[in-house]
């Protein structure tokens, strides 16, 4: 497509006006953030954490006592080894039931700005009792678990060792869920170390990442999350068509501004966690990039950007968590 083209897009579509006093605002904001005046941050290296809290969180996050019928366990619909998220479209919960929404990764969530996709958590500890009780994933209620806990053969000792007191109650498991997710940190991608200044890119995603910034993804993907710090649009330019029940933040606030917008996800690990989308709408990563592209910034991409996106993208995958791995 021209750029006479695209321009005729822009003109014939664009949304009211404050959305893009909105989006340069963000912009703005992004191009002042901290890290070399890059809008994207690495994650640390060292992110500290309670390792007696954590282990116990270990154990709980898989365990499939949490569930009604015992087989789902946090882990069915984050699994370590799709990079924290669910190789669903959407996941399954209880009784083999469908439920509506991706299930993102769990891996830097601790980094967001809120949990959920409409951001109905504040942070991880608030966000446990979501699942638990959901009829379709865990199918619990908190004082069946609290129940299930305290006949546990192990589990009141460890509470009572880290805690301090028995019965155990929802809101320890909840902390001690958190605190295994703080450690659920993917440090050292490729793309961190050459901010860091500690090797070079491969020129294609050096590239990809001057697009991704000239074009305006790093308007709504910034921060240390590349994502994760601010509610957005699907359909920021070219609007989608809005669905009753599709987890926005309408859903959660009856605001009519709200219709399609969500918590940007975050790109860390985004090779590993496909399907993608709040509905896992989009099979594979190229899907979303040309989605992307043309609703949320107003053009088609070319063959070559979507080359050189990926191999942006291909570069933000860091270690697995290294508590994954021990005992
Ligand atoms: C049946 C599948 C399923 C199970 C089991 C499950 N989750 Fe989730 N999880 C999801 C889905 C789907 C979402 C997104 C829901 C939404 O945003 O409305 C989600 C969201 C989250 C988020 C928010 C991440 C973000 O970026 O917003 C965290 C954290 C999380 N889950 C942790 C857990 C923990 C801890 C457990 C176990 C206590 C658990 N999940 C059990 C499917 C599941
Ligand atoms: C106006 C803000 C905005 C812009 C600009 C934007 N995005 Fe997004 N992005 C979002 C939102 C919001 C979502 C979640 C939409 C949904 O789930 O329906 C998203 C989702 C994604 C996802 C899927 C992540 C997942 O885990 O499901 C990828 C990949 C992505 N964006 C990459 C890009 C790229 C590359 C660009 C530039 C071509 C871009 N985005 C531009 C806001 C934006």
């Amino acid at each position: 497509m021209r750029n006479s083209d695209n321009d005729m897009v822009y003109l014939q579509q664009w949304q009211p006006l404050w959305r893009l006093i909105f989006l340069l605002s963000i912009s703005l904001l992004s191009m002042s953030s901290a890290f070399a005046m890059e809008p994207i941050e690495p994650i640390p290296l060292h992110v500290e954490y309670n390792e007696q809290k954590a282990g116990l969180g270990k154990q709980l996050f898989f365990d499939p006592i949490l569930s009604k019928d015992q087989t789902v366990t946090c882990a069915t619909c984050h699994d370590p080894d799709t990079g924290g998220a669910d190789y669903r479209a959407v996941s399954e919960g209880i009784f083999n039931r469908p439920g509506k929404m991706n299930a993102p990764t769990v891996f830097n969530s601790y980094f967001n700005f809120r949990q959920f996709w409409d951001g109905r958590a504040d942070n991880l500890a608030e966000q446990v009792s979501g699942p638990l009780h959901n009829p379709i994933e865990m199918g619990l209620t908190l004082e069946e678990v609290e129940r299930r806990l305290n006949l546990h053969p192990d589990y009141p000792r460890l509470f009572k060792s880290i805690y301090g007191k028995l019965p155990i109650r929802i809101d320890d498991m909840a902390d001690a869920i958190a605190e295994f997710e703080k450690a659920l940190y993917t440090p050292n991608a490729k793309f961190d170390r050459y901010l860091r200044g500690e090797l070079e890119l491969d020129k294609a995603a050096q590239d990809g990442y001057r697009l991704f910034k000239k074009i305006g993804c790093a308007a709504c993907h910034n921060g240390i999350n590349v994502g994760g710090n601010s509610y957005q649009y699907l359909g920021a330019v070219i609007p989608v068509e809005w669905r009753e029940g599709g987890g926005d933040l309408h859903q959660r606030t009856g605001d009519p501004f709200d219709k399609n917008r969500y918590k940007v996800p975050t790109l860390r690990n985004i090779a590993l966690t496909g399907p993608y989308l709040h509905d896992g709408s989009a099979a594979s990563l190229d899907m979303v990039l040309e989605k992307m592209a043309f609703h949320n910034l107003g053009f088609k991409l070319s063959d070559d950007q979507v080359t050189l996106l990926m191999a942006f993208l291909n570069s933000l995958t860091g270690d697995r968590p290294a508590i994954l791995d021990s005992p």
